[in-house]
């Protein structure tokens, strides 16, 4: 087996493993070596320590090197045909999300784009994707169907992620998300669409083993809480838990429905009441905020503060889609976190690690630096300190990244 030790690194940042997510105040507690060395056999972490233990020689990183965990990014839509940088000038010059979304933009543009791209095409394009998530230091990615709204374009989006999972080494999460739009054909037919849903697509999905959880849109315009109940409740049956889209534009009981639901996460989250934020504080899963989404959209962002006050277990993510959020770069989210919802680098870099690992119950193996899990590292440039990587924003602070034991 290949042994490769790693010797005289200045900060070895986010040890040790934790068996539940960090909630509230562990939020701020990145547990971390200076001066430390680390030993990676084959594609694991073989040990971790203070380079006055350790007992071989090494091969010396370059002074000033943090070694982080590789990013956990629990929430992406990167499978899609055609980006929409059109309707981002026309967002520009006036156009509001729904003008956009009822003019058949939106969600139903790529949709569109998805009918008319072929299995293989969208396959090259997701791969790139991939590819270039990696480089900017993610190991462990979730990524959704949800712009087919059809049996055979969700089949198609799931078919991808699936030979996305067996070609890559990164440890991929497949989320069935039917439940984005109402197709047109469906607008007034809510009840035909959700039966295509549950009657149509989820056997198929269950029986070629496509997801590993259910997603639903619950908003204005969407799905409403009761319709995205039912949903989860049918993809229950085949064992998918869920993992949802709530509050991001309304507050209309998505978390309360997700909360019963039993859901793995809880998505988005720019819109909460006090209420809302107490009964998150409650939540055994995950409250994920994607700041990229927010910052896209213009809007306000997510409560971070007052969630981490009432003691929620945050996460980070990207939200990498072609309509809210067109970049997939977790640095990007670490400093937006810090910057604009004022997480302490410590809380944003948990959140984009070890949280975020919890959110797709890849925990055991990913999400921190610790023996026996995966060895999917990232090694920074020469920095100064933790807090320059989110405080010098803009700038690629990734000299190397590792994935199952290998620098890509
Ligand atoms: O997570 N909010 C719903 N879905 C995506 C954006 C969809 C799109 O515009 O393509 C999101 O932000
Ligand atoms: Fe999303």
């Amino acid at each position: 087996m290949n042994t490769r030790i790693f010797s005289h690194i200045s900060l070895i940042a986010g040890i040790g493993a934790p068996g539940r997510p960090l909630r509230g105040k562990q939020l701020a507690q990145l547990q971390s070596i200076s001066n430390g060395y680390l030993i990676v056999e084959g594609g694991e972490i073989s040990e971790v320590g203070r380079m006055e233990d350790l007992k071989y020689g090494g091969e010396q990183v370059p002074e000033s090197t943090i070694v982080l965990p590789a990013w956990c990014d629990s929430h992406t839509h990167l499978v899609f045909a055609e980006s929409r940088e059109a309707e981002f000038v026309q967002k520009i010059r006036g156009a509001s999300y729904a003008e956009i979304a009822a003019a058949g933009g939106g969600i139903l543009n790529s949709a569109k784009k998805i009918a008319a791209c072929s299995e293989d095409r969208l396959f090259e394009l997701a791969w790139q994707r991939l590819m270039a998530i990696a480089k900017n230091g993610t190991g462990a990615v979730e990524i959704k169907s949800g712009y087919g709204l059809s049996v055979e374009g969700e089949l198609k989006m799931l078919r991808v992620i699936k030979r996305l999972k067996e070609k890559s080494r990164m440890h991929i999460r497949a989320t069935f998300l039917g439940a984005h739009a109402y197709p047109i054909e469906y607008r007034e037919n809510h009840e035909g669409y959700i039966s295509e849903i549950i009657d149509k697509m989820l056997p198929v999905i269950a029986a070629e083993g496509l997801a590993d959880y259910v997603d639903a849109f619950c908003e204005t315009g969407f799905f409403s809480p009761e319709e995205m109940l039912r949903i989860c409740e049918a993809a229950g049956q085949y064992g998918l838990r869920p993992k949802l889209h709530v509050n991001q534009l309304n507050s209309i009981g998505g978390i309360e429905a997700g909360m019963q639901a039993g859901a793995v996460s809880l998505d988005h989250l720019e819109t909460l009441t006090d209420k809302d934020i107490e009964l998150l504080g409650h939540f055994d899963g995950l409250s994920t905020l994607l700041p990229g989404a927010a910052f896209f959209l213009r809007m306000a962002m997510p409560p971070a503060r007052k969630l981490i006050h009432s003691n929620a277990a945050i996460a980070l993510a990207t939200d990498f889609n072609p309509g809210s959020c067109p970049s997939g770069n977790m640095q990007t989210m670490l400093s937006l976190a810090c910057i604009q919802m004022k997480m302490l680098p410590e809380e944003a870099i948990n959140a984009a690690t070890i949280n975020g690992a919890f959110a797709m119950e890849v925990a055991a193996s990913s999400g921190s630096i610790s023996r026996g899990k995966k060895a999917n590292l990232i090694f920074t440039k020469p920095v100064t300190s933790l807090a320059y990587l989110p405080y010098a924003f803009g700038d690629n602070h990734i000299d190397r990244v590792m994935i199952d034991g290998d620098f890509i």
